[in-house]
């Protein structure tokens, strides 16, 4: 019947399905064998923030749960940072936005994982260096 179908899809949206996909994703990225969040963003140009916030539904906080075969959005259409860098040892904020051409608040406000003083960025870490404010909303996932 078509409201039980429709029920057992909002059910599994709700539950968090393992196929669960992002709508309007504008860059789709399969898990493969060694990746972590960071190196999935590193390799694919976006952020640790972005990266996290799109996938909230399927990505846990310590980001140990990938699995290979899994499906991420990389960003949403109209939201996707693509313009980053990947913070190495000694890095700062201010030279970071100054290298990458942006400011020092539109650096902030693309990266709001970031402190305000920047004390807790760690090599490794990928932030975008847009040099506008891309607002990242959470992707909203629905049944595959
Ligand atoms: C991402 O995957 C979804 C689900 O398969 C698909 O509908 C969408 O067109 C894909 N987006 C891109 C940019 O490939
Ligand atoms: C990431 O950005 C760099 C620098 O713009 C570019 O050379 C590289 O091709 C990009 N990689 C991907 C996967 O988009
Ligand atoms: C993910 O969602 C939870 C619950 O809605 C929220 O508390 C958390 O801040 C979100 N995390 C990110 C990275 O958006």
């Amino acid at each position: 019947m078509f409201s039980r179908a429709l029920l057992a899809a909002a059910l599994a949206a709700v539950c968090g399905s393992v196929h669960a996909q992002v709508s309007n994703c504008a860059r789709n990225y399969t898990v493969v064998s060694g990746d972590t969040c960071d190196g999935i963003s590193a390799k694919e140009n976006v952020s640790t923030y972005q990266l996290a916030t799109v996938n909230n539904a399927t990505i846990d906080a310590g980001c140990d749960d990938l699995f290979v075969g899994e499906s991420l959005c990389l960003g949403i259409t109209g939201q996707d940072c693509d313009v980053t860098h990947v913070v190495v040892s000694g890095d700062n904020c201010e030279a970071i936005a100054q290298a990458a051409g942006t400011t020092l608040d539109i650096l902030l406000a693309n990266n709001p994982n970031v402190d305000s003083d920047c004390s807790n960025i760690y090599p490794g870490e990928v932030l975008c260096t847009a040099d506008d404010i891309i607002v990242v909303s959470s992707g909203s996932t629905s049944a595959a």
